[in-house]
Formats: structure tokens, C-alpha cells, sequence
């Protein structure tokens, strides 16, 4: 991290929309910016109205916004379907026969689907989940791969007015099982199977598991839909489970799309936060649109014949956002694959953009410090003019990464555009728009229309440029996230109790003289592993339940490739004698527990914790011995941090 602050200090690369790109752009200029940003935050209500009258109301509202914080309401009194503006919206011009979603299998395997295919099989299933017994504010689980099926689950739910839950694919059956009870949904969509790097990755097997037993996610799903991806052998549990494919046969294509209050939830997506137990962050239905519809529009900058391509999963919000509903609701071509991006080679993005002319690609800092680390011969192969511009989320892009792609990837033409955003905020926050804000290297520039973000000290006190602080939003935004679903008591606490009245990102950052944000990471006990969210809590709890375990604490450390590596300091119960084994052993249990993404990267055993007097783990001690001179693979001696926590004195 500190590196990164370095590194950003003595930045100083500066690069201006290309003109051309600048001349065709929705924002071409910087004034054109800077007026319509002011009005966002002068007079916001202008601002959205005019945005929001660019999508399908079934009934206008009549008040833009109550803002009783920290519970705010967009377009109180609206009515509204995101799939009616994602579908039925685009057929009645020529966009009815444009592809909607392109996809490709990690196999080879293709199918594109037309907005008017895509309609079709969206009505289709929404009445299969009709049949089943799915109801407007009914909960849904949607585990599958990133499969055109799982678009079209998350769009059926949101015509009916259901309430998806997409967990990812990579999640272990605890993870389901956990997120149906929190939830109390009543009916999963999963497949029998995914691809991942040329392995069957055992999707059903994994439900099967989650709902065995007497637990409360068992009593709750009353039927799970299974979607033929993979073919291998699953077991049918009679009574539950039934075929997506068989229960087609009992349904027409015409599916009215129900009118839904604009607060109306849309979905609940679970995110790791400083505590063991994972948050529902609960978006809704108005409001989240809205906020999708017009940052696709104005960030991506779509053009009516772009291919659009975000490579992002759909079970994490980056899916939601910007592979099914942002490019579906601005009438784009969304671009999905499937599987892993080094299988069977090293070049399988680099050939998907050829292969199909892609213009736009999207992805994340971990997956371009891999490519550079695979060899510029693999991204050389292929042509790629096609681009037009580049983006990156999910964890802080450093300047050298940022350079590469913008010249060996888009060969110096295309703007690169870093955007900042969270699960909770539902759409980017912060980024350059590419026809309009220059770029800095590692910078994500500056807010989006409506975002009033800001740098502030311990007191809330703004803080002067180039100082660093934390990260917040002085006002509501129409996609924020609306509450933690069933504990609004912790959404209060978590977000807007530090600064009253004030959104706490949990990241820190600073601002230049420019005004530009440069984000520095996650100042809580988040960590990002690759992009993904992970809360060190979640992972020692798992930890913990192991037998043999007594105690755990899990801190981050700086890597190369993933942004943040994973460490546990674990100590065992007495007469337990530490092994190398027993390392793989908990990394296995936390991967069962969780997910292969949290497994730790290092397990060191300890004697003890260094602790506070008041009993404390001193977690930035622990930190610094973590960043240290890493330890032989196989050390299995105790390390004793009590000399060193006496030596760096108490912690409060
Ligand atoms: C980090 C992903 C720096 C940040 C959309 C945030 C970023 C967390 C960026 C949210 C970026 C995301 N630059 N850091 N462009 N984008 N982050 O909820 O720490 O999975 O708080 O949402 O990722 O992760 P989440």
C-alpha cells in the first residue's frame, strides 16, 4: 500500500482524450463535465430527472428524493421494470434483431441471442418460475456459471418482481448455505456443471450439500431449478428438484412485465465486511437502474454497433452491473465468457477479441498483471484494433500496469478508464469519462455526475490535497445500496455512524492538486485478493472451527500479482503438534468453509498472538511481520511474537 502512495507521488504522466475519440463522445469536453457535474450536485433532482426520463416508467413519480439519513428513496411514488427496460424496450425499433448477449463456453461452444430472443427466453422462464411457485418479493438463489442462463434467471426474477441472489459459482456449499438462511429464499436456479480450465466444477453437488440436514437454508427452499450445462451425473432430489429444460415444456413465451414500485428490492448481493458474517447489501429497483443506465452510457460511451465486453463474474456486482443490466439497459451487445482466461493458452481474451471484434473490453488490475507477467508474444498474436477504449475495476491499478495496457493492449490509442465503485454503490463512483477527463496512470480521476466525494481525517475534517484520509460521499446517490437486508441496524452502524450522516467507503485515498482521486485501498479489515472482497474475520472464523485451532488472526500482505495475499498466524490447541500438514489441511478447511479464493497464501503456527494488554491482536504488528522476509514454505516451528509485541509497546 504504501508503496502504492509512493509510486503515485511521482506520477506525473498525463494523457488527454485522443481527439477523435473526444469528437464522437456523449461528453467531449472538460467544461461539458464540469457543467453537468455541477449541476448533479447543485440541483440534483434536475440532474436525475432528466437522466431518469430516458427509461420505461410504467407511472412517473412524483418526488425525486427522501433523504432521511441514512435511508434515502428515489423516485417515490414511480413504477418501473428492469427487465421491461433491459428487453421489451428495445424491440420495437431496430434494435429487435441487434445481439443482445454473444457468449462463448470455455470449451468453444457459442450462442448468440437477439433482443427479441432474449425477451423470449426471459418470458419463458419467468413463467417456469411462476409455476413453481416464485412470487413478486419471493427470494431466489441463482448459483451458476457465467452461462447466457444465469442473465436470463437474474432477468426472469426482476419481470416477476422476485428478489435475486446471485451467489458466485466458486463459493463452497457452507457459503449457500449461509446466504439462504440470511436471505430466506425459497427457490435456487443452479446448473449441474461449469467449465472452469477444462474441469467440471460440481455446481448441484455443492446445492445437494448446502441443503442437506435439518439446518434452516434446507427448510427454506422448497425448489431448485437445474439448468443442463455440463451433462455429468446429478442427483435428483424428487419433490425439489426439476430440469429448466422439462419445465419449458410447459410454458408460452408471454410473460407481462409487473409494474414495480421504484423502491421495490431487486436484488440482494452478499459482500465481506469487517465482521465474520457476510452483509446483505439489498439494491432496489429505480434508482439502481438509473445509476447503471447512466454511467454505461456515459463511461463505456456505447456506440449503437459496439461489442461490449466486461469479463467480470456475474455473482459479483460487476457482473450485475455491467455484464447483464448496464449494457442491456443502453440496448448494447454484451459480450460473456465463461471460463478462465489462460485456458487452453495464455491468449484465450486476446483471441475472443479478435475472433468476434470487440471494442470495448473491461476487466480487472489482477488479470492484466497476469498477462504482463504471461508475455507481450501472447497479446502480439493477435489483432487487436478493434478496441476503442479500455477499463479497469475492482482494486487499485498501478501506473506501470495502467501503461501496459494502454500500449500493448490498446496500442496507445484507446483512453483507459479506472473506475471506482463498490458492492454497495451499486455503480462507478469515481472514474474519467473517456472523451472528457484526462488520465493519469493509477489515478481513477474524478466523481461521476452526482457523487459528492471527499478525503477526510479522523474528525471528518476535509483534508488538503495530497494529504491522504479516508474515503466518503456527502450525499445520496440513486444507486447507493438501500440497507443490509434484515439488519438495518448494522447498515446504520457500518456506513454512516463515523461521519453522521455521511457514506464511510472503507477505503483510504488521497486527492492531488488536479482534484483527482487516487485510491490507496481498504483501511478496514477488508481485504482484496484479487479483486475480490474478503473479510479477514470470515476467514478466522473458519479457521477457528477446525478442530485443532485455538486462536487465528489473518492480515493482508502486499502481492505482486493478486494486490493482497492472504496470511494466517494461527495457534493451536494445546498438545497439538504443528506440521506441514496440518498447513494444507487448514487452507483445505478454509477452502471448504468458504471458497478457493479465501484459502490463506501462508499459515504460520504461533505460540501466541502478540496482544494488547487489554487482550487486542496487534494486527499492524502483525502486518509488518507478515510484509517481512517471508518465511521458508516449510517452517513449522512456533514463532513467538511476545518479545516483539513487548518491544513495539501497547496497541490500543
Ligand atoms: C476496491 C467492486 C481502486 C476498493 C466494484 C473498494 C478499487 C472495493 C477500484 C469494492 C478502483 C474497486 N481502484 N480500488 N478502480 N474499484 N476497488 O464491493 O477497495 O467487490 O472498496 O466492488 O474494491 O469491492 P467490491
Amino acid at each position: 500500500m504504501q508503496d502504492n502512495i509512493e509510486s503515485h507521488l511521482t506520477e506525473n504522466r498525463v494523457f488527454a482524450p485522443p481527439p477523435e475519440f473526444a469528437a464522437n463522445a456523449r461528453i467531449g469536453s472538460m467544461a461539458e463535465y464540469q457543467r453537468l457535474y455541477r449541476e448533479s450536485i447543485d440541483d440534483p433532482e434536475a440532474f436525475w430527472s432528466r437522466e431518469a426520463r430516458e427509461l420505461l416508467w410504467r407511472r412517473e413519480w412524483n418526488r425525486v428524493l427522501e433523504w432521511k439519513a441514512p435511508f434515502a428513496k428515489w423516485f417515490i411514488g414511480g413504477q418501473i421494470n428492469v427487465s421491461e427496460n433491459c428487453l421489451d424496450r428495445h424491440l420495437t425499433g431496430g434494435r429487435r434483431n441487434k445481439a443482445a448477449i454473444i457468449w462463448e463456453g470455455e470449451p468453444g461452444d457459442r450462442q448468440t441471442l437477439t433482443y427479441q430472443q432474449l425477451h423470449r427466453e426471459v418470458c419463458r422462464f419467468a413463467n417456469v418460475l411462476k409455476r413453481n411457485h416464485v412470487a413478486k418479493g419471493d427470494r431466489v438463489i441463482i448459483y451458476m456459471p457465467a452461462i447466457p442462463e444465469a442473465a436470463i434467471a437474474m432477468l426472469a426474477c426482476a419481470r416477476i418482481g422476485a428478489v435475486h441472489s446471485v451467489v458466485f459459482g466458486g463459493f463452497s456449499a457452507d457459503a449457500i448455505r449461509d446466504r439462504i438462511a440470511d436471505s430466506g429464499a425459497t427457490a435456487l436456479i443452479t446448473a449441474d456443471g461449469g467449465y472452469r480450465r477444462g474441469a467440471v466444477v460440481p455446481l448441484k453437488r455443492n446445492v445437494d450439500d448446502a441443503l442437506r440436514g435439518t439446518s434452516a437454508a434446507a427448510g427454506s427452499v422448497k425448489r431448485v431449478i437445474v439448468f443442463r450445462r455440463t451433462g455429468n451425473d446429478i442427483h435428483i432430489e424428487e419433490g425439489r428438484d426439476v430440469w429448466w429444460h422439462r419445465e419449458l415444456e410447459y410454458v408460452d413465451g408471454n410473460c407481462e412485465p409487473e409494474p414495480l414500485d421504484s423502491e421495490h428490492p431487486l436484488y440482494i448481493l452478499y459482500t465481506s465486511g469487517s465482521t465474520g458474517k457476510p452483509k446483505g447489501i439489498l439494491h432496489t429497483t429505480g434508482g439502481y437502474l438509473l445509476g447503471i443506465y447512466s454511467t454505461t452510457k456515459y463511461v463505456f460511451d456505447l456506440r449503437e454497433d459496439d461489442i461490449y465486453w466486461c469479463t467480470a463474474d456475474i455473482g459479483w456486482v460487476t457482473g450485475h452491473s455491467y455484464v447483464v443490466y448496464g449494457p442491456l439497459a443502453c440496448g448494447a451487445t454484451t459480450f460473456m465468457y465463461e471460463g478462465a482466461p489462460n485456458w487452453p493458452e495464455p491468449d484465450r481474451f486476446w483471441r475472443i477479441i479478435e475472433t468476434y471484434g470487440v471494442n470495448i473490453l473491461y476487466t480487472a488490475p489482477t488479470a492484466i498483471r497476469a498477462f504482463i507477467r504471461w508475455g507481450n508474444e501472447w497479446v502480439k498474436k493477435h489483432d487487436l484494433s478493434s478496441l476503442r477504449l479500455l477499463g479497469s475495476v475492482g482494486e487499485p491499478i498501478n501506473p506501470e500496469a495502467w501503461m501496459w495496457y494502454r500500449d500493448v493492449v490498446g496500442g496507445g490509442r484507446c483512453p483507459v478508464v479506472d473506475t471506482w465503485w463498490q458492492t454497495e454503490t451499486g455503480a462507478i463512483m469515481i472514474t474519467a469519462l473517456p472523451g472528457a477527463i484526462p488520465q493519469k496512470p493509477g489515478s481513477a480521476t474524478l466523481p461521476f455526475f452526482g457523487v459528492d466525494a471527499a478525503i477526510v481525517d479522523e474528525q471528518g475534517e476535509e483534508v488538503p490535497a495530497n494529504a491522504g484520509g479516508k474515503l466518503i460521499v456527502r450525499k445520496p446517490w440513486p444507486s447507493m445500496l438501500r440497507t443490509i437486508y434484515g439488519d438495518p441496524e448494522r447498515f446504520e452502524k457500518q456506513y454512516w455512524s463515523e461521519f453522521k450522516g455521511r457514506y464511510l467507503t472503507g477505503d483510504g485515498a488521497r486527492r492531488d492538486e488536479d482534484g483527482y482521486f487516487w485510491i490507496v485501498g481498504r483501511i478496514d479489515d477488508v481485504l482484496n485478493v484479487a479483486g475480490h472482497r474478503l473479510g479477514t474475520s470470515e476467514i478466522e472464523s473458519a479457521l477457528v472451527s477446525h478442530p485443532q485451532v485455538a486462536e487465528a488472526a489473518v492480515v493482508g500482505r502486499a502481492d505482486e500479482l493478486k494486490g493482497q495475499a492472504v496470511v494466517a498466524f494461527v495457534t493451536l490447541k494445546s498438545g497439538i503438534e504443528a506440521h506441514q500438514e496440518l498447513k494444507r489441511e487448514l487452507r483445505e478447511h478454509v477452502g471448504k468453509h468458504i471458497g478457493a479464493i479465501a484459502k490463506p497464501d501462508e499459515v504460520r503456527f504461533a505460540e501466541a498472538l502478540p496482544k494488547t494488554r487489554s487482550g487486542k491482536i496487534m494486527r499492524r504488528l502483525l502486518k509488518e511481520i507478515a510484509s517481512g522476509k517471508s518465511v521458508t514454505g516449510d517452517t513449522t516451528t512456533l514463532e513467538d511474537f511476545s518479545v516483539l509485541a513487548t518491544l513495539s509497546g501497547s496497541e490500543e
